[in-house]
């Protein structure tokens, strides 16, 4: 039997202790006489859970503990997870998480300090929920040259976009149900603004190039200047809204980003409703290749967490390796990216809009639905040329649109 800690009774440290309780015979199948979670940390008392007595406040009485070799840290934020995590790598023990934020600001560095003390640092909940995503990137993608990816990956701004335009519900009202089902973050400021997605790309971007792509040099966007109105058009001409993420393969170097999307019906990624998440990788040899499944979520994020939790007990004593340096890789610039353009405007000034933009070949999607605004998409154009050629215009709305 492993011994094992959790660090954080939020939603996913919950589920994770609830999974492997109910999911013990699984587990034990990989771990011989499984996984015992022997404490919980947190500054809470729980005193109506079944595991309330696992309960500690003292994160020494863990790392002192010469039997615990696993670590869940659920505790999410920077701080104090980054002291907790780099304490218990320092210690030996293989660190498990779904906290994203932390990947992304100290991933490098605390994949170093495990692999200097022969344990492991995973993080397959980090990215895509409950989707197996990272190991079979690293594991089964490695052959490949990727040339894009592209995901969906927040579960709290896919749902509300999905509630948005199927039930015509309010953008409040459904951020809230969101935050019910334990979707969001605790700020849910960094779902709808994209930066929970931004920090998610990032962290593929990093791994994928074996550098760390910074967060903080991305281009991202989020979905709250989404309105019905610009979901009823877009579902006019078979589109759907979706924020999307996106890392691809510019020739000398990626371009890394995160907006909302107008997304066609022929791509695989107009399916992607609900709390669901996907990634569509596109490899030199592989072609298109898609995963996908619930992005958010106590159970299926906890799944993804048991699951490291697992590989690291099977590991104990050894490094899982993943490549992935402290060197700086800057993102391709952001202007230099060729899309397509959905914009809303004002009648009166959609003309002169249209005329400096493409000489007349613009597509007009103007209808009731509209209401007093016209609407238009563009041909390609780089993102510097687009803000060229409408810096100082009176826009209401620039969605992007996807293409493959
Ligand atoms: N708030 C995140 C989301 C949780 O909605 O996707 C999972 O990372």
């Amino acid at each position: 039997m492993v011994q094992a800690a959790v660090f954080g009774f939020g939603t996913v440290g919950s589920g994770v202790v609830e999974i492997l309780d109910k999911n013990a015979g699984q587990v034990a199948r990989r771990v011989p006489g499984g996984l015992n979670v022997k404490y919980i940390l947190d500054i809470r008392e729980f005193p109506d859970s079944p595991y309330g007595e696992k309960v500690v406040h003292d994160i020494d009485q863990i790392l002192n503990d010469p039997e615990i070799k696993v670590v869940c840290e659920t505790m999410g934020g920077k701080e104090p997870a980054y002291t907790f995590t780099k304490k218990a790598l320092e210690k030996g023990i293989s660190v498990c998480t779904s906290n994203k934020e932390l990947v992304e600001y100290k991933g490098a560095e605390l994949l170093g300090i495990a692999r200097e003390h022969n344990c492991s640092y995973l993080f397959e909940a980090a990215v895509g929920g409950g989707i197996p995503l990272i190991m079979p990137m690293l594991n089964c993608l490695e052959q490949e040259k990727i040339t894009s990816i592209t995901g969906i990956l927040n579960g709290t701004t896919n749902y509300i976009l999905t509630r948005m335009e199927q039930e015509n519900a309010e953008f409040g009202d459904v951020l809230r149900q969101a935050q019910e089902l334990g979707y969001a973050e605790r700020n849910p400021q960094a779902d709808v603004e994209a930066h929970d997605t931004g920090r998610k790309i990032a962290i593929l971007a990093s791994l994928l190039t074996g550098k760390s792509v910074r967060f903080d040099d991305l281009h991202v966007e989020g979905i709250t200047k989404i309105t019905p109105l610009d979901l009823a058009v877009a579902g006019q001409h078979g589109f759907r809204v979706k924020l999307l993420c996106v890392c691809k393969d510019m020739g000398d170097g990626q371009a890394v980003y995160a907006a909302p999307h107008l997304v066609g019906s022929d791509s695989p990624l107009y399916a992607v409703n609900d709390v669901f998440n996907a990634v569509l990788f596109h490899g030199n040899m592989v072609d298109d290749l898609m995963l996908y499944g619930r992005g958010a979520g106590k159970l299926p994020t906890g799944s993804a967490v048991v699951a490291d939790m697992v590989t690291a007990a099977v590991h104990a004593g050894e490094n899982v390796p993943i490549r992935w340096s402290g060197e700086v890789e800057k993102p391709a610039p952001f202007e230099e990216c060729v899309n397509e353009f959905y914009l809303r405007v004002d009648k009166a000034d959609a003309d002169r809009i249209k005329s400096a933009l493409a000489d007349g070949i613009c597509e007009d999607w103007t209808s009731d639905a509209a209401g007093e605004d016209a609407v238009f998409v563009t041909g390609a154009m780089t993102e510097g040329e687009f803000a060229a050629k409408t810096a100082g215009e009176p826009l209401k709305q620039v969605i992007r649109i996807y293409r493959k």
